[in-house]
């Protein structure tokens, strides 16, 4: 017969005999924001580990509290790691927005909410001068420029943010728990304000399906490429992995070629053109940079700007399809530093004039800015830059934009290892925009 005393702490270890059952999770976390595109939209994301509904309660800052509520969808993403660890996506859009209104939210369901967040809805209007933080390449471990973000991002300093490629080293890792992690460090910049993104090498494993499943852009695409608008600016999106991964599909890089020359050539239209003048790319992968890895842009026939010859049909690059249709500014990063170039075209420079290079530039404009912080650390340079290499840095750092009006566009970048000092800046100003801009 077991003692009475042997009884009582078999019945204390009851609770640990269920270990190995996963807990019940249904409290929200990971929680950020987009753009749907529409004006007055803005689609709120998170995860739960086990099912739940999506809701999401909200209403104007100083008004009701949560006086309006919006209901979404949950999809199932089950990463394909050995533990084929499941979670549930929830998205909600909300409409209907009063353009630079201050609103205040919580997402969840009546089983767990969020904590209380902010965000202003974007000005929809094409005098708006949008402010934004533009990086590549942060990862969960050595995220050095985070804070800065963090607090900036919390004192109102940007609209949107531009995370050009390469998320968490990887997202996939220890069965996406690394993904888990990143998306909760980010939460305290994503959840301000839209967290706009592109695909890069870091999210290839499993045929990008963290990244596929677990951010929420405009489009049909699964957020792999896809356009926007704000203030006068035309902004696009595209994946340069499809350049590089045709294991997943040689037809994505024609498909999205396809799509890219569709979306220029309506933004191209005059009475689009006039409203929103700056046609802004963002992509990971550069055309052209002067680190010293053997990296794609490293090389003179880089398949992103050039195409490749080795697919059937060959498959064209991108350069001559931005210069044709007048892309102003191109953003990059996968290069773990800052470079600004001169105006390029085909390997050469284009400079509006010798006093002022940037006024009326006969090229498009190209930054990398892939120094976020990760734990590659930082990528060192070539000495011997080619003539289009007008400033380059290896401080950790993010590069900040201002599309200020029709005509002027401002950069600079932002150095972390020199405390937030602000190492490089220019004015690219166009009296006038599209193809004819360069003659
Ligand atoms: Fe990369």
């Amino acid at each position: 017969m077991v003692p009475l005393h042997a009884a009582c702490v078999w019945l204390s270890l009851a609770p640990l005999l269920v270990l190995g059952v996963p807990p019940i999770w249904t409290q929200p976390e990971q929680v950020h924001l987009s753009y749907a595109g529409a004006p007055g939209s803005m689609v709120v994301t998170w995860t739960t580990f086990n099912k739940t509904e999506s809701k999401v309660e909200y209403g104007l800052l100083g008004g009701r509290l949560f006086e309006m509520s919006a209901k979404g969808d949950a999809t199932l993403f089950v990463d394909s790691g050995e533990e084929r660890r499941k979670m549930f996506i929830h998205r909600v859009t909300l409409t209907g927005l009063k353009p630079a209104a201050n609103y205040v939210y919580h997402c969840g369901s009546d089983e767990g909410w969020s904590d209380v967040f902010l965000f202003t809805a974007l000005n929809d209007s094409s005098s708006f001068s949008p402010r934004f933080a533009l990086y590549g390449d942060l990862g969960n471990e050595n995220p050095q420029s985070l804070a800065r973000l963090q607090k900036e991002t919390q004192l109102g300093m940007y609209d949107a943010i531009l995370h050009i490629g390469d998320f968490a080293y990887d997202m996939d890792e220890d069965n996406a728990r690394i993904g888990d992690e990143f998306m909760r460090q980010i939460q305290s910049i994503a959840a301000y304000v839209p967290y706009m993104t592109c695909p890069g090498n870091h999210e290839s494993a499993y045929n990008f399906s963290n990244y596929r499943n677990r951010f929420s852009m405009p489009g049909q695409t699964e957020s792999l490429w896809y356009s926007w608008n704000l203030g006068s600016a035309h902004i696009i999106s595209l994946s340069t992995e499809v350049y590089f991964y045709l294991e997943f599909g040689q037809e994505l890089l024609f498909k999205q070629y396809e799509w890219l020359r569709n979306d220029l050539e309506e933004a191209n239209r005059p009475e689009n053109r006039a409203v929103r003048p700056w046609i802004i790319t963002m992509g990971h992968r550069p055309m052209y940079c002067s680190d010293d890895d053997q990296d794609d842009c490293t090389k003179f026939d880089s398949y992103v700007r050039l195409g490749r010859n080795d697919t059937k049909p060959p498959a064209p690059g991108l350069e001559d399809l931005f210069y044709r249709y007048g892309v102003d500014v191109e953003l990059w990063a996968h290069e773990h530093t800052y470079e600004r170039l001169w105006p390029v075209y085909g390997d050469k420079v284009y400079n509006g004039s010798r006093e002022r290079p940037y006024v009326n530039p006969k090229a498009p404009v190209h930054i990398i800015t892939g120094s976020a912080g990760c734990r590659e650390r930082t990528d060192k340079f070539n000495p011997n830059p080619k003539e289009w290499s007008a400033f380059r840095s290896t401080d950790y750092g993010y590069s900040r934009m201002q599309v200020v009006n029709a005509t002027h566009l401002y950069l600079e970048q932002v150095s972390d290892d020199q405390y937030g000092k602000v190492i490089d800046s220019i004015w690219v100003v166009k009296e006038k925009h599209g193809f004819s801009a360069w003659l």
